[in-house]
Formats: structure tokens, sequence, C-alpha cells
């Protein structure tokens, strides 16, 4: 990755920027573990690094960076730990919103919302309303989100479609299960270029299944709490090495 001979680092490309980067942030508990501290601790510093990759990746001219904060699976933790990461956005928007105005970030949310806790809807809506005029960055939360339940709830929503009449069942095509897609607000931007995941897992967790068809993976060791500029830079960069060919032959550069 580093040109050895005169220790230059190499330098992003700008004009190829992944416009959609989405994060499955992992290692909050291993980091935790490490020093002795509970799992909350881990939590507790991933949502700092939340707020840095957000300020960098904007920083950076990404146009929508989702991260998955909780998914339908992470029900099944402790009481004691589903409660902390519900407390969470409420912390953060409390606190980050400000901030979010002053670099011009949208903050959205895609999940089954009104399952959350009264006081994280609350919150989350507040943050939607109080960043709706901001024209920047997408900063989309995946909050009580699975991609299988997305689907399902895509594939039911277009059968009533069908049963009524209003779509013949050969006129489905992918732009139609992509618009009943909890990232349909999205449009063009639906599909990330780029999905990282952090602390050494290579999974997808149930995350964007379908958007991700053409999707760049970059793994790394690095646990989501240690996750900063540099380490997105040099992800971006892995990208940027990846020749995209979308089934075909012909090669992006
Ligand atoms: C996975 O690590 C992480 C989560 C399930 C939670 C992710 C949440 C944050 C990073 C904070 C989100 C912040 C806001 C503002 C909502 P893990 O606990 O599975 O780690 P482990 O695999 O090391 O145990």
């Amino acid at each position: 990755m580093f040109n050895k001979s005169n220790q230059t680092k190499p330098t992003l490309d700008t004009n190829r920027i992944p416009k959609h980067i989405a994060i499955i942030m992992d290692g909050n508990g291993r980091w935790a573990q490490k020093r002795h501290l509970p799992r909350i601790a881990g939590h507790r510093q991933g949502m700092e690094t939340v707020k840095t990759i957000t300020k960098a990746a904007s920083k950076l001219g990404v146009q929508v960076l989702t991260l998955y904060a909780f998914s339908t699976e992470n029900w099944k933790r402790p009481t004691d730990e589903v409660s902390f990461l519900m407390s969470l956005p409420v912390k953060f928007f409390d606190n980050f919103v400000p901030e979010l105005i002053e670099n011009n970030v949208q903050v959205k949310v895609m999940g089954v919302i009104d399952q959350l806790p009264t006081q994280t809807q609350r919150a989350v809506h507040r943050a939607i309303a109080d960043t709706s005029q901001c024209t920047g960055m997408i900063l989309n939360f995946a909050l009580n989100y699975g991609s299988r339940l997305d689907i399902r709830m895509a594939v039911q929503q277009i059968g009533s479609e069908v049963k009524s009449g209003q779509i013949e069942p050969d006129k489905i095509d992918d732009q139609m299960i992509t618009d009943h897609l909890m990232t349909n607000f999205l449009g063009k931007l639906s599909d990330p270029d780029l999905l990282i995941r952090t602390s050494g897992e290579e999974r997808v967790s149930n995350f964007l299944l379908w958007q991700i068809a053409y999707s760049e993976l970059v793994f790394t060791n690095v646990l989501w709490p240690d996750f900063n500029e540099q380490t997105l830079t040099n992800m971006i960069l892995t990208y940027q090495h990846r020749d995209r060919r979308y089934g075909g032959l012909k090669t992006s550069k």
C-alpha cells in the first residue's frame, strides 16, 4: 500500500471517492475486553468513533454513510447491553446534532423504528427533523434493521399491489424491488459502493443483502473503537485499487 522507495503515503484520488459507504461497526466488545472493561465501555467508545468517522467521511466528499448500529438479531443480547445500545442514539443526538448541522450532515434512520423504546424514537425523529434542511452528506443509521426483514416486507408490499391489480407480476423488475426497500429514499445512491467490516470478521450479517450485489467488500482487523480517519482513508485506497466490472469486462479506470 505504501511506496517504500520514497516513503510517501499514496494519496486518495478525490475523483473516485465512493459515493455511498456502508459500515458494519464490529469489535466494541473485544475492545473493552482487552482493557478489562465492561462491554458497554466499548459501545461508548464506538459512539465516539461514529462522530469522528462522520466528520471524516463528510470532509472527504462521501454522499451517504450507512452505519449498522443495531440489527434485528441484536435483541438476543443481555437486557443491560440492549438498554445501553438503545440509549446511545439519545446521547449521540443530544450531544452531536449541532456539529452535524455545522457540517451540513442530514440524519436518516432505517429500520423498524416503532419497536424502539419511546425515548430512542423521540431522539431519532428529532434528529431527522433538526437536520432536515442540511444538504450535505446523509448519515443513515440502520437501527433495528435486518435485510431479510426488509426484503420480506418489500415482497409483501409488492404482493399486495399485485393482488389489488395495481401491477402485473411480469412487470416486477429489479428497480421495483429496489424502490420497495428501506433504502429507497436514497434513490440512485441506494447501493453502497464500498462495504467495510471492522474487527477481522468477514461476514455480511444480514446487512443490505440486495443492495451490496456489486459493492466492493473491504475487511480490516481494526476494532471499531480504534477505527479512525487514517483507517477510513486506507479502506478507500483499497477500494480505489479495485477494478469494478459489474459482471462485464471493461475496467472502470
Ligand atoms: C458490534 O460489536 C457492535 C454493535 C452491535 C453496536 C454498534 C454500535 C455502535 C458502534 C455505537 C452506535 C452509535 C450510535 C450513535 C447509535 P460487538 O459488540 O459485537 O463486538 P464484539 O464482536 O467484539 O463482541
